[in-house]
C-alpha cells in the first residue's frame, strides 16, 4: 500500500491521535491504526505504523531519503520536484509529494517536529528534527507556492581525518599540516562555498584536539558533533512569538569567554557576531575556530570585512584585528561536475597577513586542484615557521 492509498486511513488516525495529549505513544499509534476499522495482519501492521509515524512524526515520503546512509540533502521545491545530493551533485527525484498544500502542510509537520511553529505570522523556519537532521523551510508568500523545503541530514559521527584522507578530501601529504594547526593551537578559519563540507572538517579538526582542553561551540543550530570528551554545545535561540527570550550568537561568544574555554568554537560567521569573536581570539584566546562562507580563500578578507562592517567596524580595525586572531584560513572546494568522482577537498591552506598597504590579505601556503600533486605557495616558509619543527610537516 502506498502512501497516497492510505491517505484514508492516515486521515482518521491523525484525528484519533490529535486528541491525545502530548506526543502519541506507540502504543496509542497501533489503538489508533485498528480503531481506524483496517484489518491488518502483523507484517502489514507493522509496515502501516512505519508509514503512519513516518507521515505523524517523521518526513512522510521524504524519510526513505533521510534513513539512505549517502543522502546528505534533501530539497524540496514543489510537489513533484524533490532533489537529493548523494555526494555526486544534486539528482532529481521522481517522488511525488502531491499538491502544493501537501508539501506546505509537510513543512508545517517537520517545523512542529523540530519545535518550531511555521504560519503566516512566522513564514520561515530554521530548526532541528528529533533525529538531528537540520530543516529550512519557508511558505508562500515568501516562495511561489506551497513550500519549500530544505534538509541537511547530520552524521551521527565525525568523520576522522585519516577518513578524510582516505577519501581524499584531504590530500596525504597534508595531514601533518593540519594536525600541527590543531596541536599548536594556531587559531583557523574554514572557509568554502555552501556545502564544501567547512563543518564536516571543522569537526574532524576538533576530533583532535588534546584531550585535556575544553572545547565551548557556539551554533546557530546543533551541528558539529566532534569525538572529544570536553564539548560545551551553546546554540542560539530564536525569539518567541512574543518577540523576547531570544539569545544570539553574539551574546553566546561573551558567555563562552566566562566558561574557561580552551577552544572557542563558531560553527559559522555569519553577521555580527565576528566582531565577539575578533574580540575573543584578541583578548588571550588561542586556538579560536570558525567557518565562513566564501568562493575563494582570497575572498576571505573582503567576506569578513563585509560581516564586520554589519557590526559596526570599519575596515583598519578589522584588519588589525583579524591578523591577530586568526593565523590560517583551510578552504574547501567542491568539483565542478556532478556526478561519479564529484567530491569536496581541501584547495588551500593560507596564512593570514597584512601586507605591504597594510591591507588584510590570505597568502597560499599549499594548494591543490583536488586531482594533480599539491603545490606550496609562497607563505608556506611562513607557516613551516609558524607550525615550528613539529613532525612531518617540513
Ligand atoms: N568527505 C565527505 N564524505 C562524505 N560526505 C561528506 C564529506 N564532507 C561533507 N559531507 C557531507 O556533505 C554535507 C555538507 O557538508 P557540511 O555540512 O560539512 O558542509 P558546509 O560547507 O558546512 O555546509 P553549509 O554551507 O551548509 O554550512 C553534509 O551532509 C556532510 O555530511
Ligand atoms: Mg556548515
Amino acid at each position: 500500500m502506498s502512501m497516497r492509498e492510505g491517505e484514508p486511513v492516515l486521515a482518521g488516525v491523525r484525528e484519533r491521535l490529535s486528541r491525545v495529549a502530548g506526543p502519541p505513544t506507540r502504543a496509542q499509534v497501533v489503538d489508533a491504526v485498528q480503531a481506524s476499522g483496517l484489518v491488518l495482519g502483523s507484517t502489514a501492521l507493522a509496515e502501516m505504523l512505519a508509514q503512519v509515524r513516518a507521515e505523524l512524526f517523521g518526513a512522510g515520503e521524504l524519510q526513505r531519503f533521510l534513513d539512505d546512509p549517502l543522502v546528505t540533502d534533501v530539497l524540496v521545491n514543489g510537489p513533484a520536484e524533490v532533489w537529493v545530493d548523494r555526494g555526486r551533485g544534486l539528482e532529481r527525484t521522481d517522488v511525488d509529494l502531491g499538491t502544493a498544500q501537501d508539501v506546505r502542510e509537510l513543512a508545517v509537520r517537520l517545523a512542529a517536529a523540530g519545535g518550531q511553529r511555521l504560519d503566516d505570522a512566522s513564514p520561515t523556519v530554521d530548526a532541528r528534527l528529533p533525529d538531528g537532521t537540520r530543516l529550512h523551510a519557508v511558505i508562500e508568500p515568501v516562495c511561489a507556492s506551497g513550500a519549500v523545503i530544505s534538509l541537511r541530514v547530520l552524521r551521527a559521527r565525525a568523520f576522522t581525518v585519516a577518513e578524510l584522507v582516505e577519501t581524499w578530501m584531504i590530500p596525504p601529504g597534508w595531514e601533518p599540516v593540519l594536525r600541527a594547526v590543531v596541536r599548536e593551537r594556531v587559531s583557523f578559519l574554514v572557509s568554502g562555498a555552501t556545502g564544501t563540507g567547512k563543518t564536516t572538517l571543522l569537526a574532524a579538526l576538533l576530533s583532535l584536539v588534546d584531550r585535556g582542553e575544553r572545547i565551548v561551540t557556539i551554533e546557530e543550530a546543533r551541528e558539529l558533533v566532534p569525538d572529544h570528551p570536553h564539548v560545551v554545545s551553546l546554540v542560539a535561540r530564536r525569539p518567541n512569538v512574543e518577540g523576547s527570550g531570544a539569545v544570539d550568537l553574539s551574546a553566546l561568544v561573551r558567555n563562552a569567554l566566562r566558561m574557561r574555554p580552551d577552544r572557542i568554537v563558531l560553527g559559522e560567521c555569519r553577521g555580527a557576531e565576528v566582531r565577539d569573536v575578533l574580540t575573543a581570539l584578541n583578548t588571550g584566546h588561542e586556538g579560536g575556530c570558525a567557518t565562513v562562507h566564501a568562493n575563494a580563500a582570497g575572498d576571505v578578507p573582503a567576506r569578513l570585512e563585509a560581516l564586520a562592517a554589519l557590526a559596526g567596524m570599519d575596515r583598519e580595525a578589522v584588519a588589525a584585528q583579524a591578523v591577530s586572531a586568526f593565523d590560517v584560513v583551510i578552504h574547501l572546494r567542491r568539483t565542478r561536475h556532478a556526478g561519479e568522482g564529484a567530491r569536496r577537498f581541501v584547495s588551500e591552506v593560507a596564512l593570514v597577513r597584512r601586507d605591504e598597504r597594510d591591507r588584510l590579505v590570505v597568502t597560499p601556503a599549499l594548494t591543490w586542484n583536488g586531482v594533480g600533486a599539491p603545490q606550496e605557495g609562497g607563505g608556506w616558509p611562513a607557516l613551516v615557521e609558524r607550525l615550528g619543527p613539529g613532525e612531518g610537516v617540513r
